[in-house]
């Protein structure tokens, strides 16, 4: 196996992980290093006070804080300018943002929004809402193989198309998409392109300018944050342009009421989408851990996932009874759902959890995806991050060995 970064360091950063789980359940949420847990407890000691508010030099403070951390997360996605940076609660406000602010302005009837059938629910049921809304229609395109049928997506793209929303790494199958092609295929009809990038800018180099898409949404717990920080970044010009979705303190700049009429005019960006008190502290917590990300290095973080992936499939598919899904492990991110014949996923995670295996199972809310893939019960996953050992996929294969040919022999007839 690579080893462009040593887990073993790394893992003593994670207290959670000295409790001696194994933690496969990355793609649900990461565990946090004391440098965020610390930076956490530092500025509730030292520089809370709330943001824009105060004249007073903690107010400045934090406000400075604040910004600060919108800089660093822009520098991380290589965004131009750091007002192009949202600080929202996570992917799902992301996407219902730009499905509100930017679909409910813009879809007319007989528009159309293209989603992908690997969606995780966040970027399928805001569009739905929206396209009902507008009577405008949502089109799935679907899967060659484990991955996207691209020319199927060719064929649906019309002057018609508004909007192309696609994950950027699939959550159930790991499979990563080519988002540059998408966006470019979304421009060419004058479509804009959203990118779910929950699963992808955690694990891997994520560029704004080389993906070319429109809009790119992430949330901060997947990647070492606090959990309630997500970002939203979208092309300044749309944004601009774009009602706010909530209204409220911070997001105004001025106020007039006459003759009982209300007047309002917008803050600049970001502040425009992030009315009311923000995550201060979830900000500062995202920033510690994208400075984490970038000293242990985006592209060493990605080759480890994918050697560390390439040997848990290899050692899994020597395993009898057990069904593993996904495309090769150059086209997926650490991500590896599986099955074990006989046993429904739950009941195979719950097992796991008994011998201190944390894996997740069922939909992983993304029931359309599996039932396409006529896994109507679901499956389990396992998912990595740059903590994960080569002796925990051991383990992990060690005790489906044990429980596939334990449900073997219960379904054998007695002889
Ligand atoms: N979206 C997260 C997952 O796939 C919660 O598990």
């Amino acid at each position: 196996m690579t080893t462009v970064l040593d887990p073993y360091e790394i893992r003593k950063d994670f207290p959670l992980l000295a409790t001696g789980v194994i933690y496969l359940d990355n793609a649900a949420s990461s565990q946090k290093p004391r440098q965020v847990i610390e930076a956490l407890t530092r500025f509730y000691e030292t520089k809370y006070a709330n943001i824009h508010r105060g004249i007073h030099r903690l107010s400045r403070e934090a406000s400075e804080v604040y910004e600060k951390a919108h800089e660093t997360v822009a520098r991380f996605i290589n965004a131009r300018d750091w007002r192009e940076v949202i600080f929202l609660r996570n992917t799902t406000e992301a996407i219902n943002l730009v499905a509100y602010s930017f679909g409910l302005g813009t879809l007319a009837e007989g528009d159309e929004v293209i989603v992908t059938v690997m969606e995780h629910h966040s970027n399928l049921l805001p569009w739905a809402a929206i396209a009902k809304k507008r009577k405008a229609r949502v089109k799935v395109v679907g899967l060659r193989g484990y991955t996207l049928d691209y020319g199927e997506l060719e064929l649906a793209v019309s002057e018609k198309t508004k909007v192309v929303a696609v994950t950027h790494a699939s959550n159930v199958l790991g499979t990563i998409i080519d988002a540059r092609r998408i966006a470019r295929l979304a421009h060419s009809v004058g479509a804009v392109c959203l990118v779910d990038g929950a699963q992808s800018v955690p694990h891997m180099p994520v560029n704004v300018n080389e993906l070319e898409c429109d809009f790119l949404a992430f949330s901060g717990h997947k990647m070492l944050g606090p959990s309630g920080i997500g970002v939203l970044w979208g092309r300044k010009d749309l944004l601009e342009e774009m009602e706010p979705f909530l209204y409220g303190g911070d997001m105004v700049k001025e106020v007039r009421m006459k003759d009982g009429v209300v007047n309002a005019s917008w803050n600049e960006l970001p502040w425009k989408f992030e009315a009311g008190t923000p995550n201060v502290a979830g900000a500062v917590g995202l920033a510690e851990a994208v400075e984490y990300l970038s000293r242990v290095g985006m592209d060493n973080i990605r080759s480890y996932e994918e050697s560390l992936t390439s040997y848990a499939l290899r050692q899994l598919s020597e395993v009898d009874g057990v069904e593993v899904y996904g495309p090769k492990p150059e086209q997926r991110c650490g991500i590896l759902p599986f099955n074990v014949k006989g046993l429904d996923p739950h009941t195979v995670a719950a097992i796991l959890d008994q011998k201190g295996i944390a894996v997740r199972s069922g939909f992983h809310c993304a029931q359309p995806l599996h039932e396409h893939l006529g896994l109507y019960e679901g499956t389990v996953r396992a998912s990595f991050y740059l903590y994960n050992l080569k002796e925990e996929v051991d383990t992990l294969v060690q005790a489906l060995t044990e429980i596939a040919s334990i449900a073997e022999k219960a379904s054998s007839p007695v002889e």
